[in-house]
């Protein structure tokens, strides 16, 4: 696995970009519509900073640099808080030899702990967290249901999908999007949505 992580990382990166508009028009509704030009900056960066890698670059290191590049090239609260994610990710897979199960689950919940270190935010905002927790208990859910790991990567896709739909009911009560309150209702959190199109395009290019 570890000759197509950047591979992957191209392919997310890609998708992002590619939602650039969708994203923007989300923000557009509930923030300050930045949120598709954020992402598209961040991961436009992040797809020159990796093909710098030499050949056989590892792993963490390839998810570290994406990291950074989110960090210092993207200006809102999402390029930071993914950034962030990016580089605990990286932290855990370091000297893994093979990205399995357990350290898939692992990464993912460290990447969680440190979008949550850094926003403050919980379940229930309005936010990223709203796609990524639900996608994080599906995968736990299906190792511990003896599934492999692209069938458990897609049951955290339509997790994080549903909790895209979730996102629509519920008040923003994190970001700009918070100063509407019930206003916000209706509405998709663009956040949740980036971190469903992250999801999905990872499962694809694996499946
Ligand atoms: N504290 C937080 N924790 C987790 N996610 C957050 C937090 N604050 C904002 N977000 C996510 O960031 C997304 C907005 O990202 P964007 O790129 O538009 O940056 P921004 O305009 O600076 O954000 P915001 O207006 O929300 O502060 C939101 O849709 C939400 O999912
Ligand atoms: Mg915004």
């Amino acid at each position: 696995m570890m000759a197509s992580i950047r591979e992957a990382v191209r392919v997310v990166s890609k998708a992002v970009i590619a939602k650039k508009i969708l994203l923007t028009d989300l923000d557009q509704a509930i923030g300050d519509g930045d949120h598709g030009i954020n992402m598209a900056r961040g991961f436009e960066s992040v797809l020159k900073k990796i093909d710098l890698l030499e050949e056989n670059t590892d792993a963490a290191l390839i998810l570290k640099t994406v990291g950074m590049g989110l960090i210092s090239s993207v200006g809102g609260a999402a390029g930071p808080l993914y950034g962030t994610a990016f580089l605990r990710a990286s932290a855990v897979c370091k000297n893994k030899s093979e990205i399995d199960l357990a350290t898939a689950q692992a990464m993912l919940d460290a990447a969680i702990k440190g979008i949550q270190d850094r926003g403050k935010a919980q379940k229930g905002e309005k936010t990223m967290l709203d796609a990524l927790i639900p996608a994080s208990e599906a995968f736990s859910a299906g190792t511990k249901n003896k599934k492999n790991i692209l069938q458990c990567l897609n049951d955290a896709v339509k997790a994080a999908q549903k909790g895209v739909e979730y996102t629509k009911t519920i008040i923003a009560t994190k970001g700009r999007a918070s100063y509407l309150a019930e206003r916000s209702i209706g509405h998709e959190d663009p956040g949740a949505v980036s971190s469903a199109i992250m999801l999905e395009a990872l499962y694809n290019y694996l499946k």
